[in-house]
């Protein structure tokens, strides 16, 4: 840390933390090439920066964490990269999979996994069922998510149900609508993380992030650190969310 970086676990206040922070993980292909490396070589490099920001998350105590792995359009990237990120994945689950259970981590996949290679379905299933009864932050990755393909899911289910006389369709709110989500029974992220200076969503968890305070950082993924993650945190705490009311004067506004 350079003598101008604030101390921001310091300066974080622990009873203000956000409970679910989601990420983008961009920038990996443009870390490699700045280096004259294959692309892949950046996203091996994000698997360190995952690493360090889930372990982060573990020691601040925060409740679920989100982050975009694959997407249902990354499909159309070179079979190669694909597969690579695929095996990266397997390799990612098998290196982690003891500490993340030790720390009481609860893995959890968004999207419609059983379409992955063979391989990679054994390790996220056998990964799931290992994990399953832990009490502690409840890990999501997305992986061939897409939220529109999620929410056209979720009506599908609940169409099923009011088709089969188990959900009227006045029961549809938004509370249902969430259940019926691959999110069902989380929170919805407070903080919405994105690296490589894109400023958009990407089709990531549209329905939940109404709410959600955003932060771009310039750095690629590959970059992305501890520091950088309590950075994000701190800059969080400093906004003022109103969830459409009026400010409070410091007190806690209410929770969607
Ligand atoms: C975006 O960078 C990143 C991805 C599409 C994949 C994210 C994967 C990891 C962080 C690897 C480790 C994690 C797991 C769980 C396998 P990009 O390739 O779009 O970068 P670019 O925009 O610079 O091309």
């Amino acid at each position: 840390m350079s003598r101008t970086t604030p101390d921001y676990m310091q300066l974080i206040k622990k009873e203000k933390l956000p409970r679910h922070i989601a990420i983008i993980m961009d920038g990996n292909g443009r870390w490699a090439q700045k280096r004259l490396m294959p692309r892949t070589f950046g996203h091996r490099s994000g698997m360190n920066s995952l690493k360090q920001v889930v372990e982060t998350c573990c020691e601040l105590g925060i409740s679920c964490l989100t982050v975009f792995a694959f997407s249902t359009e990354n499909w159309k990237r070179p079979r190669d990269e694909v597969n690579y990120l695929m095996n990266l994945l397997v390799e990612y689950i098998n290196k982690e999979i003891e500490e993340l259970h030790k720390n009481g981590v609860r893995l959890q996949v968004l999207g419609d996994y059983r379409s992955l290679p063979e391989k990679s379905i054994k390790a996220i299933d056998l990964a799931l069922n290992k994990t399953a009864a832990n009490q502690g932050m409840v890990f999501n990755i997305a992986l061939n998510y897409g939220a529109r393909d999620e929410i056209i899911r979720a009506a599908r289910l609940l169409a099923k149900q009011v088709e089969e006389g188990l959900l009227a369709v006045e029961d549809i709110n938004e509370a249902a609508f969430s259940r019926a989500l691959y999110t069902s029974g989380l929170p919805d992220p407070d903080l919405l993380i994105r690296t490589a200076g894109e400023m958009r969503v990407s089709n990531f968890l549209l329905w939940q992030i109404a709410y959600a305070e955003f932060w771009f950082s310039p750095l690629l993924w590959p970059d992305f650190n501890k520091q950088e993650l309590l950075r994000a945190i701190w800059e969080f705490q400093q906004r003022d969310r109103r969830f459409g009311g009026l400010k409070t004067n410091g007190q806690e506004g209410h929770h969607a």
